[in-house]
This record gives structure tokens, sequence and C-alpha cells, in this order.
């Protein structure tokens, strides 16, 4: 894949590292800074409790469109529009009903995204022409404060380039889109560390369209039984759900669950990927755990940067084992498979 080639390029050029400013997030200045550039029409790169965004001024479709530019994201893939908090949603959202508004007071400020029928004002790049858009109050500080300044909504996709594994820190962003944005704010490694998780609410039904952060089972508690749109079908009006997706460039090899993990035949350089300590396994050039006494919320927090790290090895393989699929376990699963699909 193209994206994937230019990433492993820029891998092996140190100085982009140089090329990029890299700004304190929790540095008020830098908070303006960044406010003063989105304002401008600029694109920022900023932590959410969940993955690195790559912010843009929702409103202005010049600043949105360099975003799809530099990600190389097909337009017809929606973005996340990024809010302050719950009263800003009333003004791009035609109707709250009484579930979303139930949905925002326990889940916001955090990793829920819910598609709205939205209002005129947000422009059809950012919805992909849809009649819906995706909203969210992120839980990070960083994020938080520099929605607060810019007084604008942030369209903002996961900072990486398209199909690529999302970044959990701001080195990731620098090492993935190097030059490409003038601006990232550092917020330290991301907490939830999987993507917010996106629930429709169209039509009367609640759909999962992408489990995440937060879980199926914490929602079904709010609005009762919910659908969970099917992982095998590729509905191109909503990406993040397509086949293969979250992809390192080394091949993975997802196992069945309770699957035995395979002994490599000597001189393969293979990885493994275990949710939690394995005495037991040997042979494979590297070993990264999760989780040490496999907890899933740990385990969502390290996955990105683990697969980063197994795919900055050269191996020819990385086998995987698979979690358990409930709670945060359920995000994990779905990330792993779309990582290991092939095209
Ligand atoms: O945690 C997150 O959600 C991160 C951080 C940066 O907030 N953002 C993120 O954005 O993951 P992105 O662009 O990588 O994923 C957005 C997902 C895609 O699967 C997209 O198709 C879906 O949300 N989406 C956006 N607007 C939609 C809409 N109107 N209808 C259905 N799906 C939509
Ligand atoms: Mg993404």
């Amino acid at each position: 894949m193209a994206i994937s080639s230019e990433v492993g390029a820029r891998h092996a050029v140190p100085f982009f590292f140089f090329m990029v400013r890299s700004l304190d997030g929790s540095d008020p200045r830098a908070i303006d800074t960044a406010a003063a550039m989105l304002r401008a029409g600029k694109v920022v790169a900023f932590p959410t409790e969940t993955v690195y965004g790559l912010g843009a001024d929702a409103l202005n479709e010049r600043a949105v469109a360099q975003v799809f530019a530099i990600k190389n994201r097909p337009r017809f893939d929606p973005l996340i529009v990024h809010l302050p908090d719950q009263e800003a949603a009333q003004r791009y959202v035609a109707v709250l009903d009484q579930r979303a508004t139930a949905l925002m007071k326990r889940f916001w400020p955090g990793p829920l995204t819910l598609v709205l029928q939205k209002q005129p004002i947000i422009p059809d790049l950012v919805t992909a022409g849809l009649d819906t858009v995706a909203l969210r109050v992120p839980a990070h500080p960083v994020a938080l404060a520099l929605l607060r300044t810019v007084g604008k909504p942030i369209a903002a996709p996961s900072a990486n380039p398209f199909g690529y594994v999302s970044p959990t820190t701001a080195l990731h962003v620098q090492e993935m889109l190097g030059d490409a944005v003038e601006i990232i704010l550092d917020g330290g490694p991301c907490s939830v560390g999987i993507e917010s998780t996106v629930c429709a609410l169209v039509g009367g039904e609640t759909v999962i369209l992408r489990p995440g952060g937060v879980t199926v089972e914490e929602i079904e508690t709010v609005v009762g039984p919910v659908r969970i749109a099917s992982t095998s079908q590729s509905d191109a009006r909503s990406p993040g759900t397509l086949p293969r997706h979250y992809s390192p460039r080394v091949p993975l090899v997802l196992l069945a669950p309770g699957e035995e993990i395979p002994h490599p035949c000597w001189g393969e350089r293979i990885g493994l990927l275990t949710l939690k300590s394995r005495s037991e396994v040997k042979g494979y050039s590297t070993v990264e755990i999760l989780s040490k006494d496999g907890n899933l919320v740990e385990a969502a927090a390290n996955l990105f940067a683990a697969l980063q790290r197994l795919d900055s090895l050269g191996l020819e393989r990385v086998v995987v084992e698979s979690v358990p699929e409930h709670g945060i376990g359920r995000a994990i699963m779905d990330r792993l498979r779309r990582a290991s699909a092939r095209n």
C-alpha cells in the first residue's frame, strides 16, 4: 500500500523530527498559539483521551480539505466534530431527543461519539454529504482547553495516514505525518488508547457503528438494547468500518479465541502480541504484552503503541492472541480484526 511505504520512508529519515513544532499542551501559551492557528484555517494535531486528532475549524471547508489531504483520506469518509461541552451541540444538531441528552449527560466529556441529524451550518465536506453529523466532547484537559479557547467546532480524525495504526503519543504523530503538520500539542500518552465509540441515533434506533472507549454494556444501561453494526460488512459511508483499517505494514496473524500459540520455526523472525504474560512461549524474536495481568482497559491503552513498535522491527509477521470480547475487549478485537485483514 502506498501509504505504508511512505510511512516506512519517514521512519528512515530522523531529521523530520526537528521540522515540526511539538508544544507542551499544558502551557497556556501553546493553547493560544494552536487556537490562533486553527482560527486562521491551519491544521493542528492535538491529544484526546482516545488517540491524537488532526484538527481544523469544522466550519471552514478549506481548512477541512487540508485534513483530508494530509491524511490521504477519501472524501467519502465523514469526520467527527469536537465540541467543548454539551451546550455547544445544540447549535449543530437538528433534533436532540431524550436518548441523546441522556447519553451526553452520562458520557461527555468522554470517548463517545454521537451521530445525529445535522444543521445546515456544518459543511458537506465534514459529513461527506450525509444529513447526519458525528459529535463528541473529548475528556483530555488539553483538548478541552483548546476547544474552549478556539471557540469553534473542530473537525478531527485520528492523526495518522488513512488506514494506518492510530497515534497515541505526540511522537507517533511526528513519525507518521512528519512536517505535514505545523504544530503538535503534546499531552502525553492517551489514557484510553482506542478511538471513541461511534453511536448513531437516527430513526429511533440506537446503532453502534464502531465499538470504542465507552462499552456497549455501559451504553445499554442508559438507552436499553442497542444494535451493533456488522463488523464483516464494509460500509463505504463509515470507512472506520472498512474490513482493512488500523493496519501496520507487518502482516498480523490473529489467533482464534483459545487457539494455542504456535512455536516459530528456527530462523524465523516473528513477533508475538499477547494479552497477558505467558512464560510458556519460546522462540519469538520479540514479545509485546498488553497487560501483565490481562486487564482489558490497560490492554486497550497499550495496543496501538505496541503495534507501532512491532511494525518498526522488520519482522516477517506478528502472531496476535485474541482477547475476550466483552467490555472494551470488543473494541480491541474490532481493531485487531481490521488490522489483520488482507486487502
Ligand atoms: O476517538 C476518536 O473518535 C478520534 C479522536 C481524534 O476524537 N477520532 C477518530 O476519527 O477516530 P476518525 O476520523 O478516525 O473516525 C471517525 C469515524 C469514522 O469511522 C467515520 O466513518 C465515522 O466516525 N463517522 C463520522 N461521521 C459520521 C456520520 N455522520 N455517520 C456515520 N459515521 C460517521
Ligand atoms: Mg481513524
